[in-house]
């Protein structure tokens, strides 16, 4: 059957989405699955997806229109099978405060926020979360739009600078600590990678630009710790109806408590990127997770 590999889009990831579809693309072609990329940005959208007559959709994009569960509608009714998850996990991937709603419902552990707008209350949201705190557009990717705040002073600026990328922004209480990363891939966890940027910040000149960013593979807990992820995160990634695959994004506390940040229904699968990375460590090549998360495409 025909395979169609969406990515690029208009989002703000789409250098990241152009960059995943063109490995994934490869991919496939070496496995001789011959398929046809198409960026709906570019070339007329969903009219002309479904010109292609598809048998089943590869989703490279990342951010909203592509990761968010509008693509995913629509594909539905159009009865196009696709990649990775439907549309409720999609939606609810994407807006990292109601994906904390869903997991505080549960009882899984998420660091603390607040809902902030034009008229906040500054000091009391301080007061509340402590400094540093972290400022986020509630549905961006890629670290876009995200502010570590130091003072006082700097949160309402932090504020304007998210609300440029989203209406939606949140003030969230910072973790200081360790970062880890769980990929997801049908029934398996993939091994963590601990994610470490030499005094830095892992933003996104970190995750696609700098050479300098570390990924530890193995990640360094003891064996019952990284078992205490894993499960942590197959429970964050089935909280919100997540499938097929996914990453799951952590920090681990000085006190080795783990904190859930956000899930990625759609990962990077750039050459920098992280579920790559866990596949290969844990013996699937790349051309091999594509393979596997195309299989994911199913009805
Ligand atoms: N949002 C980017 C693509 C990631 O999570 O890998
Ligand atoms: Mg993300």
């Amino acid at each position: 059957g025909r395979v169609v590999v969406l990515y690029g889009g208009d989002s703000a990831e789409r250098e990241v989405s152009l960059k995943s579809g063109a490995a994934v693309l490869s991919a496939l072609e070496r496995a001789g699955v011959a398929p046809i990329g198409y960026d709906p940005a570019e070339q007329g959208g969903l009219a002309g997806l479904e010109a292609l007559a598809p048998d089943r959709v590869f989703i490279a994009l990342h951010g909203r229109g592509g990761e968010d569960g509008t693509l995913q509608g629509a594909l539905e009714l159009l009865d196009i099978p696709y990649t990775g998850s439907g549309v409720l996990a999609s939606a609810l991937g994407m807006d990292k405060q109601r994906t904390k709603l869903v997991w505080q419902a549960l009882g899984l552990p998420t660091p603390e926020s607040v809902m902030l707008g034009p008229d906040a209350d500054w000091p009391g949201v301080v007061e509340r979360l402590g400094l540093p705190l972290i400022v986020k557009p509630v549905h961006e990717g890629s670290t876009l739009g995200i502010t570590i705040v130091d003072s006082a002073e700097a949160l309402e600026a932090a504020y304007h600078d998210a609300a440029r990328f989203d209406a939606r922004v949140m003030a969230e209480r910072f973790i200081r600590g360790e970062e880890y990363t769980v990929s997801l891939l049908g029934d398996e966890v993939l091994p963590a990678i601990r994610v470490e940027v030499p005094g830095g910040f892992y933003d996104y000149e970190a995750k696609y630009l700098s050479d300098e960013t570390q990924y530890h593979l193995p990640c360094g807990l003891e064996a019952g710790e990284e078992a205490q992820l894993a499960e942590l995160c197959r429970e964050a990634f089935a909280a919100i109806g997540g499938e097929g695959w996914g990453r799951v994004d952590v920090m681990r506390d000085a006190a080795g408590r783990f904190w859930l940040l956000e899930v990625n229904t759609v990962p990077g699968m750039t050459d920098h990127s992280l579920v790559p990375q866990a596949a290969a460590h844990a013996g699937i090549d790349f051309d091999a997770l594509v393979l596997r998360i195309l299989a994911t495409a199913a009805r």
